[in-house]
């Protein structure tokens, strides 16, 4: 109810009521609001730079707009009234920018000239824009055949000076074109979209492997969305950059064109370029004016151009953007709002824990592997694991580092990065997982598998304020979710980790490490999941926030039935936010049973030692393992732990012993000192299964 009072009562960071978001008007108004709150909130150089650019850039756009009405003659015109004009006359009341060898009046050849220049350098600029920023994007995030192919097609134009391929290009063009408009922006086009090709697959290529498009596609969005909102959304901000500078640089290129006489046609259109090229001849003979201010205008339009594109870049990129400060107001409900976390959200109606069937047993694990293929052979960071988790039940992972913890968690919700490979058996709610497609999986990513990562805090996109990280992860699973639900939902997340609703509206950057890790964390509750695998989700969180995170995570449990795979380094939190352990060590579950059990009566030597090396208030001497976990690209024969073992038999050098059942169900432990065989079977081969133990153990 917190959340609830405080939206209704928000500030004006708010936004509009909910009710307003709703209408189609109210939403086409906050777009363009949301478009232009970069420029406005841009304080500073780079906010005078931009209106000077814009301001310069503008008039030329009006001057070649309205050329018909302001310019005071035609482009060509070189009569009026039936008396011709001073030839190569001088700056005049009647001219003010003098006329040239052919009568015409230079002032109404600048006008017209920036027509041109403006219809040549948007329809060029267009051109490449929406054949490079595409190709660009495609080639980056999918990689492969089609990435070498238009690589090896745009090195081979870029490979070429730009000039010389316009030139051929137009050249080409105005055989069968004519020398138009059309003919002179497909020279430039051609030049340009190799840049933007580069640049954009450039991008997408460092940012697909942000975390925050991890943590995109762990929350289930598609490709599509993956790469509009996230890749495409952090890419596009060098594109305004890279346009401007290119709209700058294709004024120059149509000038050159046309000072070589194979740009616009002089009978056509008036270009600056061509002015140019004339006037040289015309200044060395005196008539300076000719020439100098077509050249101003080349220096003045390209100058406008290129100070909005310094500018943007640092405009709309929140994290160079200087903000602008407000007086500060310290309301009282803010205070009261993050004092205390506020409910968690509410499941919907009949629950998202699952049918009376799929309560008993939600995840089945069996036999579970997981392998990275590197230069130093298969890397088995999990091999062969099995396990259940029941809804409503919290699962402990513990073990060293690097023994396969996050792999296992990635590897349920298969979410694993390049070059990995898994094969076993997950069962959820009794549909095998290794069935599902990709779209089904990322169905289930999301709503029904969540998953929050190891550093959750760098899983947010930057670009994105977190009420559109909200919204955006709302709409691929609920697509037909209303603004006042997203809000509504968002902020009950948001409260219940304690992040006051004032902060709704602000980018990641603002936010401390921790409160980043607690958004996440609110992202991936908000969607209410049936089972969530947390990845040491509160490493770097002060220990007040940890306990409010692991009683969010145990209330979320108890109400909605979730289950919870915790993996975590900190035995404490097992102890006190779990119902059952899982001890893994080198990719193999060594010891599982219920907490209280497996802590007072630890059966495995690792978990032994691994109890013994906890610090406590009655610790006198500290105890370690000696030795260090083995690479897991060769891992030693038999018992992978048998070189740290105390205890260590021949039988343990020799063979792997097999998983045996212990106490209550779901309890185990992989041991020789346990097996009641301690000798290698017949066979020398075959490794017993743990029915076949348990069987034996009850005779
Ligand atoms: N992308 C990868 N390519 C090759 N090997 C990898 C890759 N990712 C992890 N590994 C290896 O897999 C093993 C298990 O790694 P994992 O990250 O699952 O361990 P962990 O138990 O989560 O460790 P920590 O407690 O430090 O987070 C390690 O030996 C690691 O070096
Ligand atoms: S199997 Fe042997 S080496 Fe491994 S933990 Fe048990 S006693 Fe130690
Ligand atoms: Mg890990």
């Amino acid at each position: 109810m917190i959340a609830r009072t405080a939206l209704e009562e928000g500030p004006a960071e708010f936004g509009p009521p909910p009710s307003a978001l709703t209408s189609p008007t109210a939403g086409r108004a906050r777009g363009l609001r949301r478009a232009v709150a970069p420029i406005r909130a841009a304080r500073g150089l780079p906010r005078w730079l931009l209106l000077a650019g814009v301001s310069l850039t503008l008039m030329f756009v009006v001057l070649a707009v309205f050329a018909n009405w302001i310019s005071p003659y035609g482009f060509n015109q070189y009569m009026a009234h039936g008396i011709r004009f001073p030839q190569q006359g001088g700056p005049s009341a009647a001219h003010w920018f003098g006329t040239t060898v052919d009568s015409e009046d230079v002032l109404s050849r600048v006008i017209y000239g920036a027509r041109t220049s403006i219809e040549v350098v948007l329809l060029a600029v267009l051109f490449s824009v929406v054949v490079g920023v595409p190709l660009g994007l495609l080639s980056g995030y999918f990689g492969g055949w089609l990435d070498r192919v238009l690589v090896l097609l745009n090195d081979s134009i870029f490979a070429f000076p730009y000039l010389l391929l316009a030139i051929v290009i137009a050249f080409l063009l105005q055989g069968s074109v004519g020398g138009g408009v059309a003919t002179a922006a497909i020279a430039i086009t051609v030049v340009y979209i190799p840049q933007y090709f580069r640049v954009v697959r450039n991008t997408v290529l460092s940012v697909r492997e942000e975390p925050y498009v991890e943590a995109g596609k762990a929350l289930g969005a598609p490709p599509r969305t993956v790469i509009r909102r996230y890749v495409f959304a952090n890419v596009v901000q060098s594109v305004p950059v890279v346009a401007s500078l290119n709209a700058a640089d294709a004024i120059l290129t149509l000038a050159g064109l046309s000072f070589l006489g194979i740009g616009m046609d002089p009978s056509v259109a008036a270009e600056w370029g061509y002015d140019v090229s004339r006037g040289i001849a015309d200044a060395q003979a005196g008539f300076w004016w000719t020439g100098l201010f077509p050249g101003l205008a080349i220096i003045l339009l390209v100058m406008g151009l290129t100070l909005i594109g310094e500018s943007l870049n640092d405009t709309f990129n929140p994290v160079l953007r200087r903000p602008g400060y407000r007086r500060a107001v310290l309301p009282s409900t803010v205070a009261a709002v993050s004092a205390a976390p506020a409910p968690l959200p509410t499941p919907p109606p009949g629950g998202n824990g699952g049918s009376d069937d799929d309560r008993r047993q939600l995840i089945t694990v069996s036999d579970l592997r997981v392998w990275y293929g590197t230069t130093r052979g298969p890397v088995r960071a999990v091999d062969g694991v099995s396990f259940e988790l029941v809804p409503g039940e919290t699962l402990g992972l513990v073990g060293e580092s690097g023994c396969g913890k996050t792999t296992l968690g990635r590897g349920l919700l298969g979410l694993l990065p390049e070059g990995a490979s898994r094969d076993g058996q997950i069962s959820f709610g009794g549909r095998n997982l290794f069935d599902a497609s990709s779209a089904e999986m990322r169905e289930l990513r999301g709503p029904a598998l969540g998953l929050i990562f190891q550093e959750p805090m760098t899983r947010l996109d930057p670009l994105m304020r977190v009420s559109e990280q909200f919204a955006e992860t709302l709409h691929t699973h609920e697509p037909d979710i209303s603004e006042e639900e997203i809000r509504h939902r968002s902020l009950e997340a948001l409260g219940s980790v304690g992040i006051p609703p004032t902060r709704f509206g602000n980018y990641p950057h603002e936010f401390s490490g921790g409160m980043r890790q607690r958004i996440m964390i609110a992202l991936t509750l908000v969607l209410r999941p049936r089972c969530i695998v947390a990845d040491e989700p509160t490493t770097a969180l002060d220990v007040l926030v940890e306990a409010q995170i692991l009683s969010l995570l145990s209330e979320l449990k108890a109400r909605s039935g979730a289950a919870l795979l915790l993996i975590t380094h900190n035995l404490g939190v097992v102890a006190e936010a779990c119902d059952r352990v899982a001890v893994m060590y080198a990719g193999r579950i060594v010891e599982q049973g219920l907490v209280p059990e497996v802590f007072s009566r630890p059966q495995h030597p690792y978990t032994k030692a691994l109890l013994a090396s906890t610090i406590s208030l009655s610790t006198e001497s500290l105890h370690f393992i000696p030795g260090s976990p083995p690479d897991l690209a060769d891992p030693p024969k038999g018992c992978r732990f048998h070189p740290r073992c105390p205890q260590a038999m021949e039988v343990c050098r020799a063979q792997l012993p097999a998983p045996v059942i212990i106490g209550a169900p779901g309890s185990s432990v992989e041991c020789w000192l346990h097996n009641p065989r301690e000798t290698v079977p017949a066979g020398g081969t075959a490794r017993l299964s743990v029915t076949e133990i348990a069987v034996a153990d009850e005779a």
